[in-house]
């Protein structure tokens, strides 16, 4: 076939067939299976390759082998003409009719989908590797077993924001050979009681030959080539696929030479990821070119074409020996994520960092290997080495061809060795980000003594010393250390001059970027090299601290195994349940402590106390809809069928941080593909204003759209309206927008610049307490004046971004689906900007795929500017934020500053604190006082005896700061906290004696929150809780464990840190529902609390049971079985003024509701009941009662209503944790090896629900203190927008070890059920994570003091004041700035100080 004949695409999806003629080569195969099919389940949660809610199977048929090869990749970066001739499924796909498949069951069952928008990748990513490794069993002639280890990387690459990830870890290990079921977590399939084997037998097996299979049809276009054009709109775009160099270079020719287009390459297209602008107008495809797809081995090289993917290279490297492709194998499953690797190219790979300066791994460890490269053009082709090929752009009519890496084979009768090692700096350790620095070494060394040399040693007879990411464009070799080593024996002053050398040479290249400085990645570069020749030396144990003594053997030390785990045998012992409830049992599942033979991977156990009394209340049932939610089938508000005709909008963001707008004109884009109108201030009819958000407690806020001024980057202007997402986004970008920079002067971009120009106000903090305690502050023998602290923000980065789809109706009514945490709040924000009577609106909610905060008060300027257009044009109008626009927008928790004075006593008790708190509200002001308020109430968490505090709220031109999970409280305890920290260094005592000699009494409660909140001293439960978690974690002996540990070990430092948690909980709002039984006994609950994945629908279907079953006594549970009740979407024109879901509070108070709703059933009910007994003299069936009143036309819906809030209903919440982590001293890498956690739940209402909960603040805590940074530039510009920049917790973050236990304390009557939220609270029990990280980064410290001779200066910011080893510790301890706290020079220092001692 001539390459320029036209061809069709062709392709499967789940099974049917789909040809098309007309073909956009930029649209992505995830924009085309959510906009052009009805299979939805496949998610867009970032649209650059980062988070995994998109991963689809893809499967390709070989017709030689006649094989299908199979693999994940992201459908948002694969062009759909990338997939002819392939077959892709979804999470639809995987089910077998309407079977759901078995790990759709096991993600269900495990608990381990909460808001369910991550888990139809997650289901995808799980199912694909349980098939590879089916397949790899019945074709490799040996059987092999799936192991857990590796059954828990199965989902590395996806992103959850909800769970904490534990769950998900369960789920993929059940289908392990080797699982012991008595380590997999809590699930729905077994009772803790049950044995082994029925345990086994409740989990579906997986049947891999129901697996849907390569339809026969597609066959027939394996192989075959690709023409596509489009001519939409009037753009003339193409997509040609080349079966041979030469056809490369012809199409070249035609499109580029002779037509002057914009023609690219085309590989895997991942580079789309990362440089969006990467939209030729025609693109030729290269990957079916053999030369490029070749694999030669041979005794030297491995040839490998440019086209051949990173995951086919591992596995050749993988499965081959000699010193240097395991070692490159292992690192490139570092690289990126495994659904990346499986499309993206080697070649490309090395082509962006060639043109672009990619922060590349692949380059760097290639050019550490000596790899050299075939470059090809229409002329020749040339064999060049890579160093000389990155650094030489070729000209783009030539193809990189093909990559050799030497193998560097040893040869059997010398006694010369190869060393490779490569080297990756990253927040996560098995990947999914890019690296901050990274590095390969190889050296030909000789290790018997020398001939003509009188020193045993290893002498380097060769080396390669290659660095990357380092800031500058390209990955170097550092010549001169290269050149000083070489010929050298290894001893410790030949290693300090060459890291000296090196440190000079990288100084020379490493640069500040965004991200990370260049000093940070001087001081790795130098420890990279020191950890790759430590081995060599021989005149020195370079692993001993400085202080380190004769071997203590009282306590073990169980250290870093071979693969680099470490097993804590904490010695932990069963501790009796403390419940309250004599009819409560305890369920356990999963081990607290590990077994001796499973050194690796995750463990954990959950326990929690359950009670038949309010059945089935309190019990752990699986959650609501989570089989829709794993199956795909749940739908989003993004995933509703539009109407016919509907336009998608965009935003028209700001780009100055402030400015006088002089003139906004959208020509360009109105003229630009599909654009429909822009919509601005201008529109926005006559009796509406410009109000963006609205809301009972605060009032309104923020402009929908900017109108005289903007006030921060991102800021809206207007919204561009097209006829596809894609056309609004190009649209909305061509809006020429001019402002006036010079009239209102430079933005304010710190709290201190906003004090400085007095741009803040003092908050009231009347509302929840008194914020003095004590009439005046009590002296100490002691005293810390003015110390500050700052604790810095966090994004929601909730999977699902904001969304909103408007459909105007008659009578100038409309209809607003939102992903909203507050529809009756949107109702008013709408109102007020359409000028319309709130009954002209309804909004619908029917669930949101994460919120925690975001998704309150900002989801209403989408929808609010969604209505507007639509209202406008007649038309529906959708909106879905890309990730960055939502980054940008969105805000996102409030960055602090705090300043304090401390009067303590000599044994650690705080006599009097005085504080005042800086806090950012960015420039909306909408959560200002309400964010005060609860930092102020965080900040009374120990016992300061007397308290006087000032909160001032800042007004910067950054996005106006939004509540987010436990807003301004985790920044107060981190104060709190951080206090009793600096007070025990100040005075040398162990942390933990200084938190018990301030720890809240009842009395103290009392005085310090009210008290209505303290409750009476029954309910204060804090004492148990803390005895009982030191008991139970081991603490004490694990503590002098972590001694002794940091004794032994100068590079790698424990930590190990017990909090306590106090907080208070408010219900704020009210809460309503009404129950509606129908004649077939069925039940429809509605409710104004929204279901986000914190389980409210579960709960309130619990509540449901439990009050309707209450028509047969109190003590007659599950007579109205879960299976009949159905939880329904919000909708404020059904039930109207439901308020607002937020602050953790909001299940149990619609508990409430509900069972107050279904007293009034009852009591409807009761004399039908009574009645039909009297008849037959036995009880009669729920569907029976409600047959017989529907005769008597009973009315069968009821509304309830929660009857205590505000200040009334206040309580506290109790709960404990004890955290161990290690520090990687060389890098600043940090790792929780066990994290225990104690939390009093009152009376849970599902403890499987409030677990998760639990383990999904705390992974999201654990993000706040360890990688999740915010940044912004000089222009106040957002640099931390998007999955490359801004890092939530992946499966390598969370604790290796993590048991949860939920208390059951004393039944409150003033409560339901006494329940306590559990959505909130938990996030700050992880700042036990930063306290340990405090302690590991102590010990570095201890050591390097030690160094005798170290000599820099200034590096080690002392705490002048006390004299101490206190520093200042930051909330962020990112790899840099703990790096930076353990010292920039240690390694420098250690050997300066070895060197003098060994003299
Ligand atoms: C989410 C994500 C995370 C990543 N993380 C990492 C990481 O941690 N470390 C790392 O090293 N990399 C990382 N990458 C980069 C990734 O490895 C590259 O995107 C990928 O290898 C590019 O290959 P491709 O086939 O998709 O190239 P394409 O996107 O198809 O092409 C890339 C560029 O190279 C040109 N090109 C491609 N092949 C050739 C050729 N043979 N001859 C001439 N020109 C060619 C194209 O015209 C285009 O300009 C990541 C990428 C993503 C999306
Ligand atoms: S949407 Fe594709 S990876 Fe996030
Ligand atoms: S359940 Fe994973 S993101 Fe919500």
């Amino acid at each position: 076939m001539s390459t320029m004949e036209e061809t069709n695409l062709v392709f499967a999806l789940n099974g049917q067939r789909f040809e098309l003629k007309d073909v956009d080569p930029q649209t992505s195969l995830l924009t085309f299976i959510r906009d052009r099919t009805d299979f939805k389940g496949t998610k867009r949660g970032c649209g650059e390759g980062g988070c995994g809610s998109c991963v689809v199977l893809l499967s390709k048929y070989d017709p030689q082998s006649k094989q299908v090869e199979e693999f994940t990749i992201n459908s948002c970066l694969a062009p759909v003409c990338s997939i002819h001739g392939c077959a892709v499924t979804t999470t639809e796909g995987l089910k077998q009719g309407n079977e759901p498949h078995a790990v759709h069951t096991r993600l269900a069952g495990f608990h381990a989908t909460q808001c369910g928008f991550c888990t139809p990748g997650m289901a995808v990513s799980i199912a694909a590797s349980l098939r590879k490794c089916s397949r790899k069993t019945q074709h490799g002639g040996k059987t092999e077993q799936l192991t857990s280890v590796e059954a828990e990387k199965f989902t590395l690459g996806n992103l959850c924001r909800c769970t904490g990830y534990r769950p998900i870890l369960d789920a993929c290990k059940s289908f392990a050979s080797d699982v012991d079921i008595e380590d997999l977590g809590i699930n729905t399939f077994w009772q803790s009681s049950d044995e082994a084997h029925l345990k086994k037998s409740s989990l579906k097996p997986y049947q891999p030959e129901t697996d849907p299979q390569f339809p026969t049809f597609l066959k027939d276009y394996t192989g075959t080539s690709l023409h596509v054009r489009s001519a939409q709109l009037g753009e003339e775009k193409a997509w040609i696929s080349a079966s041979t160099l030469s056809e490369v270079f012809d199409i070249h020719q035609s499109e580029k030479i002779a037509k002057n287009r914009d023609v690219q390459f085309v590989v895997s297209h991942t580079s789309y990821g990362v440089y969006k602008d990467f939209k030729p107008a025609v693109c030729i495809d290269i990957s079916r070119i053999p030369e490029l797809q070749c694999l030669v081995q041979t005794d030297s090289t491995l040839e490998v074409g440019a086209a051949v993917s990173l995951s086919k290279v591992l596995e050749i490297l993988d499965d081959s020996r000699g010193p240097v492709f395991p070692q490159i194998a292992d690192h490139l499953r570092k690289v990126a994520s495994k659904h990346i690797r499986n499309r993206a190219s080697i070649g490309g790979n090395l082509m962006l960092t060639q043109k672009h300066g990619f922060a590349s791994d692949v380059a760097t460890i290639l050019l550490g290997a000596g790899a050299r490269v075939t470059v090809a053009s229409a002329e020749n082709s040339t064999v060049i080495d890579l160093e000389e090929f990155l650094a030489k752009p070729s000209p783009h009519t030539s193809i990189l061809q093909s990559i050799h890496i030497p193998t560097w084979a040893e040869s059997e009768n010398s006694s010369d060795r190869v060393f490779f090692r490569t080297y990756r700096s990253s927040p996560r350790s098995s990947g999914n980000a890019v690296s901050s620095i990274n590095a390969a070494f190889l050296a030909i060394v000789q290790t018997s003594t020398p001939s003509g040399h009188d020193e045993p040693g290893s002498k380097v007879l060769h080396l390669r010393l290659a660095f990357g990411a380092l800031g500058s464009r390209l990955p170097l070799r550092t010549g001169r250390t290269e050149k000083y080593l070489t010929g050298n024996v290894v001893r410790v002053d030949v290693l300090r001059e060459a890291l000296r050398i090196l440190r000079e040479e990288i100084a020379s290249s490493a640069r500040d970027d965004k991200l990370h400085t260049a000093e940070y990645r001087e001081s790795v570069a130098v420890a990279y090299l020191f950890q790759f020749l430590k081995p060599f030396i021989t005149d020195a144990n370079l692993d001993n601290p400085p202080s380190y003594g004769p071997e203590v053997d009282a306590v073990r030390d169980d250290g870093p195994n071979d693969n680099g785990e470490h097993t804590i045998a904490n010695g932990n012992t069963a501790v009796e349940n403390g419940s309250a409830d004599k009819e409560s049992g305890v369920q356990s599942f999963g081990r607290s402590v590990r077994k001796p033979d499973r050194k690796e991977g995750f463990m954990g156990k959950q326990s929690f106390p359950v009670s038949n009394k309010f059945y089935p209340v309190a019990q752990p049932t699986g959650k609501f809809g989570s089989l829709l939610q794993v199956t795909g089938e749940a739908v989003f508000v993004d995933d509703i069928p539009v109407p016919q005709g509907t336009l998608h909008a965009a935003f028209v963001p700001s780009r100055k941080a402030l400015a006088k707008i002089t003139s906004v004109n959208p020509s360009e884009a109105l003229a630009s593909p599909g654009a429909a109108s822009f919509i601005s201030v201008k529109d926005i009819p006559p009796n509406g204003q410009n109000i963006g958000m609205k809301n009972n407690l605060i009032g309104s806020s923020d402009q929908v759209f900017a109108e005289d001024i903007v006030g921060f980057v991102g800021q809206p202007l207007g919204v561009m309206v097209a006829d596809t997402y894609e056309h609004a986004m190009q649209a909305a970008a061509k809006v020429e927008v001019e402002y006036d920079e010079t009239t209102l002067g430079p933005p304010i971009l710190s709290l201190e610049e906003a004090v400085e120009k007095n741009s803040f106000k003092v908050t009231e903090l009347a509302f929840m307490g008194s914020a003095s305690v004590g009439d005046d502050l009590e002296k100490g023998d002691y005293r810390i004046e003015k110390a500050e602290l700052y604790a810095g923000g966090q994004y929601h980065f909730y999977l699902e971004p904001q969304t909103a789809l408007a459909v105007p109706d008659e009578d100038d009514c409309i209809t607003v689906y939102s992903s909203t945490q507050s529809p009756e709040y949107l109702q008013l924000s709408l109102g007020a900007a359409l000028g319309i009577p709130l009954h002209n609106i309804r909004v619908i909610t029917r669930r949101l795929g994460g919120s925690f905060g975001g998704k309150i008060m900002h989801s209403h300027p989408v929808a609010v500017a969604c209505a507007l257009a639509a209202f406008k044009l007649k038309q529906p109008v959708k909106m879905t934020l890309d990730r960055n626009t939502d980054m940008e927008f969105c805000g996102g928790r409030h960055e602090c500053k705090a300043t304090y004075t401390v009067e303590f006593n000599k044994d650690g008790k705080i006599t009097s604190l005085d504080t005042s708190v800086l806090l950012n509200g960015g420039f909306g002001n909408i959560y200002m006082d309400l964010v005060s308020i609860l930092l102020t109430k965080s900040m009374q968490c120990y016992n300061w005896n007397s308290w006087r505090h000032v909160t001032k709220v800042c007004r910067t031109n950054l996005p106006g700061r939004v509540l987010m999970r436990a807003p301004g409280e985790i920044q107060g305890n981190f104060f709190a906290e951080s206090i009793i920290e600096h007070v025990a260094s100040f005075l040398g005592l162990d942390p933990t004696n200084v938190r018990e000699a301030n720890l809240h009494t009842h009395e103290s409660t009392l005085r310090f929150y009210g008290p209505i909140a303290a409750g009476s001293d029954e309910y204060f439960t804090l004492p148990k809780v803390w005895e009982r978690l030191k008991g139970s974690s081991n603490f004490e002996a694990r503590t002098v464990s972590v001694h002794e540990f940091n004794r032994k070990h100068m590079w790698v430092k424990r930590g190990i840190s017990i909090m306590s948690l106090l907080y208070p909980n408010t219900q704020y709002s009210p809460r309503i529902a009404r129950v509606t039984v129908y004649a077939d006994g069925s039940v429809v609950v509605e409710s104004g609390g929204t279901e986000m994945g914190q389980g409210l629908f579960t709960k309130v279907q619990q509540a449901t049971a439990y009050g309707l079953s209450r028509l047969w006594g109190e003590n007659v549970a599950g007579q109205v079985p879960l299976s009949k009740i159905r939880i329904v979407q919000n909708d404020t024109i059904s039930l109207g003024n439901g308020s607002s879901t937020e602050a953790g509070i909001t299940s149990e108070g619609t508990c409430e509701a509900v069972v107050n709703a279904c007293n009034i059933l009852v009591d409807t009910l009761r004399p039908v009941l009574l009645e039909l007994q009297s008849d037959t003299a036995e009880s009669a069936s729920w569907e029976a009662v409600i047959q017989n009143a529907k005769k008597k036309n009973l009315p069968l819906s009821a509304q309830g209503q929660l009857e205590i809030i505000g200040p009334e209903s206040q309580y506290i919440v109790f709960g404990a944790a004890v955290s161990e982590v290690e520090v990687d001293i060389l890098t600043g890498g940090v790792r929780v090896l066990q994290t225990d956690l104690l939390y009093d739940a009152g009376k849970s209402i599902n403890p499987a629900i409030d677990i998760g909960q639990v383990e999904g603040a705390f992974v999201q805590g654990i993000g706040y203190y360890v990688m999740e940074e915010v940044k912004w530039d000089e222009n106040g510009v957002l640099i931390t927008n998007g999955t490359w920049t801004y890092k939530p917790p992946t499966i390598d973050n969370i604790p290796h070890q993590f048991n949860v236990e939920l208390l059951n304390s004393a039944a409150d009557p003033s409560r339901f059920l006494s329940a306590k939220g559990a959505g909130e609270p938990p996030l700050l029990l992880s700042t036990s994570v930063h306290n340990a990280i405090r302690q590991a980064i102590k010990a570095a410290r201890a050591d390097v003091h030690q160094l005798q001779h170290a000599t820099h200066e200034g590096e080690l910011k002392e705490d002048k004041g006390s004299g101490t080893s206190h520093f200042v510790m930051d909330s962020k301890a990112t790899m840099e700035s703990v790096k930076k706290l353990c010292g920039l020079y240690n390694v420098d220092q250690y050997l300066e100080w070895l060197s003098k001692n060994k003299s």
